[in-house]
């Protein structure tokens, strides 16, 4: 521990930052990482963008932030995805300032550029003032590299990056698993998000996600709740010796981890018995048993609560229960955190309707525990005279963890993810890869 006051982290290296069991405080709280981050990180890798099922049709496009670059996702005449960066090619300014709409072209508000939705440059104002040599071809809106997969848009401006499958890695098996829920694995991500300002930084979000300690403690209110209802419930098994149930963690390789909550349950109709109450949920209930066979009922029934999985693709896609996550970060101690709903149009409307009754519940009563205590870490790590954050649950419990090529299992409460992803981290901020 140092006397002074001083950050040192300034002198210090990343590799110096990340140590097997513990981070330096810095890679929380420094603002000069949080600039290489969006570059070294963010710009490097593939990183989630939006949903095609958010743009459905020709010339849908919406607005979003990349490495903290401005961009526009948008599909063209053809139906192609594009992601485009929202800078004007003359003086610089933003040529789409609408968070989302229907546009065949942009026409930048400053000077009348106008751009296609495949970002090529279609008319100048006055051209004749512009010589011969000007040509509009050389001046489009640059746009980044796309892959999807199961409509998730992946977007990279790294021209070297892998393609998205070997970025993906044991991670595209997880996003396959969650996908295979939804009637012909089709996923439509609902426009109404919720978004929610962190007032910390983004890897505080990372960390929780794949978290299997903490539940029992920041959540106890939402699990009170839950036990009034009966035992077993929802959440209920982080409260009783955790790392003796079946309930793992994964590290994934790539910085994308993985919580699997399903071996709490006991199979087909378990998953809806034992979830917190809703609004309109025996109604619900009543009348999809009444509708369909038993066997589909129960299957309906279970859709309409959560997956019962948790997973990360590393930077910033999180998976939990049935809504995705993305987080997007606006500076080293600030993060906007967004949740999207989830449906599918193979379901029958009520429950759909159920769905979205249960996709209310954590965001609203157990993600604002989680908030109050990202918040705290940051105060709490803005104490220059202790340094290192500790990440060291498990670490002297190998015999416990597994290790199959990529991938490594741990009991639930171990940090395995966060000491993963701090590795891969470190890599990307010192360049190695
Ligand atoms: S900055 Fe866009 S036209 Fe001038
Ligand atoms: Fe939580």
């Amino acid at each position: 521990m140092t006397t002074s006051a001083e950050p040192p982290a300034a002198t210090m290296s990343y590799d110096d930052m990340v140590r097997p069991d513990a981070v330096h405080r810095a890679v929380y709280t420094d603002p000069a990482v949080f600039v290489d981050e969006m570059t070294r990180v963010f710009a490097r890798v593939w990183v989630f963008i939006a949903h095609e099922s958010e743009i459905p049709e020709p010339h849908d496009y919406v607005t979003r932030d990349l490495a903290g670059r401005p961009v526009i996702i948008t599909r063209t005449r053809t139906g192609e995805v594009r992601v485009l960066l929202n800078r004007c090619r003359h003086r610089g300014a933003t040529v789409c300032r609408e968070p989302a709409g229907k546009a065949r072209r942009f026409t930048c508000p400053y000077h009348g550029w106008a751009y296609d939705n495949s970002g090529e440059l279609t008319g100048v104002p006055w051209p004749d003032a512009y010589g011969e040599d000007f040509k509009k071809a050389d001046y489009p809106l640059l746009g980044a590299r796309v892959e999807t997969r199961h409509g998730f848009i992946f977007a990279t401006l790294n021209p070297d990056a892998p393609g998205l499958s070997e970025y993906l890695g044991a991670a595209e098996e997880k996003l396959d698993m969650w996908v295979s829920r939804f009637p012909e694995s089709k996923v439509a991500v609902r426009h109404g998000r919720q978004r929610m300002l962190c007032r910390a930084n983004w890897k505080l979000v990372l960390d929780n996600s794949i978290d299997g300690y903490h539940p029992a403690f920041s959540h106890r209110a939402l699990l009170h709740v839950a036990a009034r209802h009966g035992d077993g419930r929802d959440m209920g098994y982080f409260a009783e010796a955790p790392d003796d149930s079946p309930l793992y963690v994964q590290y994934l390789g790539n910085g994308h981890g993985f919580l699997d909550q399903r071996p709490a349950y006991s199979g087909a109709g378990s998953y809806f018995e034992r979830q917190r109450p809703a609004p309109g949920r025996e109604h619900v209930a009543e009348r999809v048993r009444g509708e369909y066979p038993d066997e589909q009922a129960t299957e309906y029934l279970d859709l309409s609560v959560g997956a019962q999985m948790n997973f990360t693709i590393f930077p910033n896609l999180l998976f939990v229960g049935n809504q995705i996550q993305v987080l997007e970060p606006k500076a080293v101690d600030e993060t906007v955190l967004s949740w999207y709903a989830t449906s599918s149009d193979g379901l029958p409307d009520p429950v759909t309707a159920l769905r979205m009754r249960h996709q209310e519940d954590f965001p609203n009563f157990g993600e604002p525990d989680d908030l109050a205590n990202f918040a705290e870490c940051q105060r709490g790590l803005g104490i220059p005279e202790i340094e290192w954050v500790l990440m060291n649950r498990g670490f002297g419990a190998m015999d416990r963890v597994k290790v199959d090529g990529d991938i490594v299992t741990a009991p639930v409460t171990h940090e395995i993810s966060p000491r993963g992803y701090f590795e891969f981290w470190r890599k990307l901020m010192s360049q190695e890869v």
